[in-house]
């Protein structure tokens, strides 16, 4: 049997690259969508994955364009067959108190975090709903569930990101899709090292688990989202936030 096709996008990143690893590790085909496949080094990036047996490729795609989105699903279909599971990982931050906050910095984060979410999945899930199977997860934040000083663009795009996962979640479950989001904390990447280091002391001292969380915890999360038997997890948000912020 083919193994399934994921697709995550921003999967050259910290979080990203751990969840493209452990899917690759799971038996599934790994595509993931760059930006800047220049600056990301992407083609050493998928070598690292393919010695550890994976089979990883990437194809360039700013996720907020959303005809860039149709032609890069185009060519996904062509090269790599359906897509049965997609993780939207893409995302960047611009923080700064919204009463300094310039237009530019609202709108790049909701078109990259939100939109491209749409962008994106609206390419894949109807193929998904003909064959009557298909695993969506967004990765979102504890951010948008609790909101955070200097994210109000960040944490609105994040909320709206579950919003989206409920929504699509009853669309999508009478055809055998589950939507899913995974929500997490403070994690070792890139992102979290550009926060003032006093900023980020504060943060993890609030933290319970005592420390920042790892990649991996997100993709292990991400992993047990889109088993084959896990579809019956529908709509659901799973936090990862080493018990940063409890809620139902
Ligand atoms: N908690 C409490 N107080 C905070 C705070 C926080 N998280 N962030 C800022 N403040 C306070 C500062 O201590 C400071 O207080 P005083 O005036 O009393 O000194 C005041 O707010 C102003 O802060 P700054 O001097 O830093 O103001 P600034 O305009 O230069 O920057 C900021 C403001 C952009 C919010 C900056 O503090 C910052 O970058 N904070 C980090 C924001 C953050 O947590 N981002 C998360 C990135 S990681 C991520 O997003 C991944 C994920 O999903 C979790």
């Amino acid at each position: 049997m083919t193994q399934r096709l994921a697709l995550v996008t921003g999967g050259e990143g910290g979080i990203g690259t751990e969840i493209c690893r452990q899917l690759g590790h799971a038996g599934r085909r790994v595509v993931t969508t760059c930006m800047d496949p220049e600056a990301a080094n992407i083609e050493a990036w998928a070598e690292a994955l393919r010695k550890e047996g994976i089979d990883a490729n990437w194809i360039q795609c700013d996720v907020s364009d959303l005809s860039a989105c149709e032609k890069m699903a185009e060519t996904v279909r062509e090269q790599y067959g359906d897509v049965e599971i997609l993780v939207n990982v893409a995302g960047i931050t611009k923080d700064g108190f919204l009463h300094k906050m310039d237009y530019e910095q609202w709108f790049d984060v909701i078109n990259i975090n939100l939109n491209g979410a749409f962008n994106v999945t609206r390419q894949f899930v109807e193929s998904m709903r003909k064959a009557g199977f298909g695993r969506i997860v967004n990765i979102s934040s504890v951010n948008g569930q609790a909101g955070q000083f200097g994210q109000t663009n960040y944490s609105a795009a994040k909320a709206g990101m579950h919003g989206f996962t409920m929504a699509l979640a009853k669309e999508s479950a009478p055809k055998g899709v589950s939507v899913n989001t995974v929500s997490p904390g403070y994690i070792k990447t890139s992102m979290t090292d550009a926060i003032p280091d006093k900023v980020r002391e504060a943060i993890i001292s609030q933290i319970p688990a005592g420390d920042l969380g790892e990649p991996s915890d997100i993709a292990r999360a991400v992993a047990f989202l889109t088993a084959d038997d896990a579809g019956y997890i529908n709509g659901a948000n799973l936090p990862v936030n080493g018990a940063q912020f409890c809620s139902f």
